[in-house]
Order: structure tokens, then C-alpha cells, then sequence
């Protein structure tokens, strides 16, 4: 069965998903941390902490091809936040892929992130990535099929666990499950649609209106 993972930085988001016991991971980038104005690290830090449930949390720390010794410095603060829990994101670049190397050596889980296209899961394989993050609604931006290139991905049995990022509304979800990826992210109000249907409200309306009429008589 697929595993879900919530896609967000925000910390009642994903205590309510969590509290639900809905998912396993999380996973972050600079657009989701961004919106809220907090240090990466500090974001980090409070997931891993409040939220013992999760055994990933995917992180992207900032990767300047022209400074690959930054990049390996703010790798390893983020990894020293808890190297079981912590997995580092990172290009599928020439560069991002040297890093991903870096990482094997060193222990470090990676999430080879942004994938739009076969050949770039290959490659992510070969450098030793942990996860590799297939992003579907991204996939649909460019005009291609994400069905296709998902399931080609899945197929060929690579050894990283599969993600399916970039997930947008309940059909991507209905869709990524039919190439059966080990993992699903997905944004709080996704979750919060697929639970909140309009037929199922008015049902339990109905039946709260009969308890409070009967009570009154
Ligand atoms: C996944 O790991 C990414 O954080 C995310 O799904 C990217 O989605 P977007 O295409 O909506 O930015």
C-alpha cells in the first residue's frame, strides 16, 4: 500500500495530519518555508522534534553549483538535526548528483527532487540516492503525460523509494496510485478535500438535526 507523506513547513498543518495518523513523512522546500518567516533550520528542528510519529523529513537546503562547499556545510547542519529523520534534497544536475555521491559516502539519506523525466531516475540510481521525488503536476505543465512517465519510472524497478511530488488536487493522487510509487506527497488542503465531502457533511448534518429535534421533544 502506498504511504503518505504531508508537503508542507507549517506546524498546525501538519500536527493535524499527523494527529490523524495519516502519514509517515514530511516534506519541505524553499516555496513551502517561505510562507513561513522562519529559519530553515529552525523549521527543521521544531518537526523533528514535535512530531516523533515522522521517520523522514525531507529538507532542500540552498545548492549553488559555483560554491559546492557551502552547499556540503549547510547539508551537514541539516543532517546533524537528526541523521536517521533528516533526508537532504537535491537537483538532478551534474552537480546534484556529485553531491548525492558525497552524501552516500557520508551517510546521508537524499531525495533526488524535481524528476520530470525517465532518464534523470536512472541517473539519480546511479549516484546512490535514497528517494527519488517524481513531480507530477509539474510533469502536466510541460504538456506531458505524468500517467506515463510515472509509471515507465515505477516499471523499471529502480532502487530508491519513489515520491510522487507536486500533487495539486484528489485526481493526482487517484492518478500517481495507479503506477503504485512506494510514497505520496501531499498539501494540507488536498488531505483537507478528500476528507471534507459536501454529501458526507450534509448526511452527518441530517443526523445531528435529528438527535437535537428529538432531544427537544
Ligand atoms: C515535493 O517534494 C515538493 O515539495 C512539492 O511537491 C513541489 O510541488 P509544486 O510543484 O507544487 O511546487
Amino acid at each position: 500500500m502506498v504511504e503518505y507523506y504531508i508537503d508542507s513547513a507549517n506546524m498546525d498543518e501538519i500536527g493535524e495530519i499527523v494527529g490523524a495518523g495519516l502519514v509517515q513523512g514530511c516534506t519541505t522546500n524553499g516555496s513551502i518555508v517561505k510562507k513561513e518567516n522562519r529559519k530553515y533550520t529552525d523549521i527543521a528542528r521544531d518537526i523533528i522534534k514535535n512530531f516523533p510519529q515522522l521517520y523522514h523529513l525531507s529538507v532542500e537546503p540552498i545548492f549553488d553549483e559555483n560554491d559546492l562547499d557551502k552547499a556540503k556545510k549547510d547539508i551537514l547542519t541539516f543532517y546533524e538535526i537528526d541523521p536517521t529523520r533528516i533526508v537532504i534534497k537535491l537537483p538532478p544536475t551534474l552537480a546534484g548528483l556529485n553531491v548525492c555521491r558525497w552524501c552516500k559516502n557520508n551517510k546521508i539519506k537524499t531525495n533526488i527532487t524535481a524528476i520530470v523525466k525517465p532518464v534523470q531516475a536512472e541517473l539519480a540510481t546511479l549516484a546512490g540516492a535514497t528517494y527519488i521525488s517524481v513531480f507530477w503536476g509539474r510533469i502536466g505543465d510541460t504538456g506531458l503525460n505524468p500517467s506515463l512517465i510515472l509509471s515507465s519510472i515505477t516499471n523499471a524497478k529502480f532502487n530508491p523509494y519513489i515520491i510522487v511530488g507536486s500533487i495539486r488536487g484528489g485526481n493526482d493522487v487517484t492518478g500517481a496510485k495507479f503506477s503504485d510509487p512506494h510514497i505520496i506527497t501531499i498539501p494540507h488542503k488536498v488531505f483537507k478535500n478528500f476528507t471534507n465531502n459536501p454529501k458526507s457533511l450534509e448526511v452527518i448534518q441530517e443526523f445531528n438535526r435529528a438527535i437535537i429535534e428529538k432531544e427537544k421533544q
